[in-house]
């Protein structure tokens, strides 16, 4: 038996190419879910598992994954991440988990391996929530955490348009019921998006767990009137309320301290012109935490403040939860096992909590899942600059490909 090897050339090739489908100028991309770049993403993602020889499946909330059969028929050890972006994307971020996967299926097909358990190579819609809330949807969907009816009724962040109609009207509502496979095991390999690994000098991350996050939309409703002419003592001004929330969730994570983390990712008024008074803001809060009672407490914390500013001002509040999370603990044994191939390649390895949320946080309460991660230059992430040197990237897929052939017994 051939010893199967990533390639490096092959690898590249992939992520250069995903990353021309919605390349930004300049550098980066935008596929967000369930856009014709998404679905221009999907048709190449199924045209390189029908080149590989696998079976593809598409569920119905539009994750697509393809099958390498074992010796032995049963659930596969899935590989998988996703291929949408936030609009500012970079080349690496869940499109480096779903090409080390398909890598990794031409290496075992190079090398003639057959395994004793198939292996399924998966692309979940919609990881990132950047145009529809939650993230993890299509994941969620595939474990059974989120309600198909409920996720297809889901309004995009903008308003424009319900994620059921886009699914349809891209072609990606597939007739695999959800919640229908729970793997074997489930495996991502995916960029760090933080600094720890580069700053250490580390070249592999064994994931730990992931924190929990909580997504919030607030809406505030005032009075809109003339700038001029309103006098201070007699404005309802939702712009106002809604900065006070905003300097509220920073208070709550400086008072709470490391790891919280918290986040005014948009902020909108209305009318929004110079010389009116903001009759209606909505802004979002993200709120992280690895602990959930810290977590809970910093939403009361921040729900009392906004409630309070509005009050002081005159304004209505309400609160709309988009996505909550616990905090997830990755397979102790797999953990293990990743740390331990690292290793054995002379990789540098650390363990570590995930900050970002993950496609393998899903499967965690159903069947053992862990993470690789490598580093990202910078530790930057959900920006078009993103980076990581390609020796850290094939490392990273080596680790997955030995950890994945351990778990689906190699047969000669
Ligand atoms: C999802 O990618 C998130 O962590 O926001
Ligand atoms: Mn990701
Ligand atoms: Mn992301």
């Amino acid at each position: 038996m051939t010893a199967p090897s990533i390639s490096g050339p092959r690898l590249m090739a992939r992520l250069r190419r995903m990353g021309e489908i919605g390349a930004l100028e300049g550098g980066g991309v935008c596929r967000l879910a369930l856009s014709d770049a998404d679905r221009e993403g999907r048709d190449q993602f199924v045209a390189w598992l029908e080149a590989l020889g696998l079976t593809v499946q598409i569920d119905v909330i539009g994750n697509i994954w393809g099958l390498r059969p074992g010796l032995e028929e049963g659930p596969p050890v899935m590989i998988g991440s996703h291929i949408d972006t936030v609009a500012t994307g970079g080349l690496y971020d869940g499109t480096l988990g779903v090409m080390a996967g398909l890598e990794l299926v031409e290496a075992l097909n190079m090398a003639q391996i057959q395994t004793r358990h198939p292996i399924a190579v998966a692309a979940f819609t919609n990881e990132e929530g950047a145009r529809f809330a939650p993230d993890m949807m299509g994941s969620g969907v595939h474990q059974g955490a989120l309600d198909l009816a409920e996720m297809r009724a889901t309004r995009a962040t903008d308003g424009s348009a319900v994620l059921g109609d886009e699914l349809d009207r891209i072609g990606y509502a597939g007739p695999v019921p959800a919640a229908s496979m729970t793997p074997r095991a489930y495996l991502e390999l995916h960029v760090e998006q933080g600094p720890v690994l580069e700053a250490e000098g580390v070249a592999i991350g064994a994931v730990t767990g992931v924190q929990g996050i909580s997504w919030t939309e607030f809406t505030i409703t005032g009075q809109s009137n003339h700038a001029g002419t309103t006098p201070m003592s007699m404005r309802r001004d939702a712009g106002v309320v809604a900065a006070e929330i905003a300097i509220a969730a920073r208070r709550v994570a400086g008072d709470a301290g490391p790891p919280q983390v918290a986040t005014v990712g948009v902020l909108e008024l209305t009318p929004g012109l110079v010389n009116v008074v903001p009759a209606e803001a909505r802004l979002t809060v993200d709120l992280r935490h690895t602990e959930e009672a810290q977590l809970a407490a910093s939403e009361a914390r921040l729900m009392a403040a906004a409630e309070a500013a509005a009050e002081a001002e005159g304004c209505a509040l309400t609160a709309r939860r988009l996505a909550r999370f616990g905090p997830v603990t990755f397979d102790p044994a797999l953990v293990d096992r990743i740390a331990a191939a690292a290793r054995a390649r002379d990789l540098t390895v650390r363990r570590m909590p995930s900050g970002a949320g993950h496609d393998a946080q899903m499967f965690a309460p159903n069947c053992p899942a862990a993470m690789v991660f490598v580093p990202s230059a910078g530790g930057l992430s959900h920006n078009v600059h993103e980076h990581t040197d390609e020796a850290d990237l094939v490392a990273g897929a080596q680790v997955l490909l030995d950890v994945v052939l351990d778990l689906a017994g190699a047969v000669a």
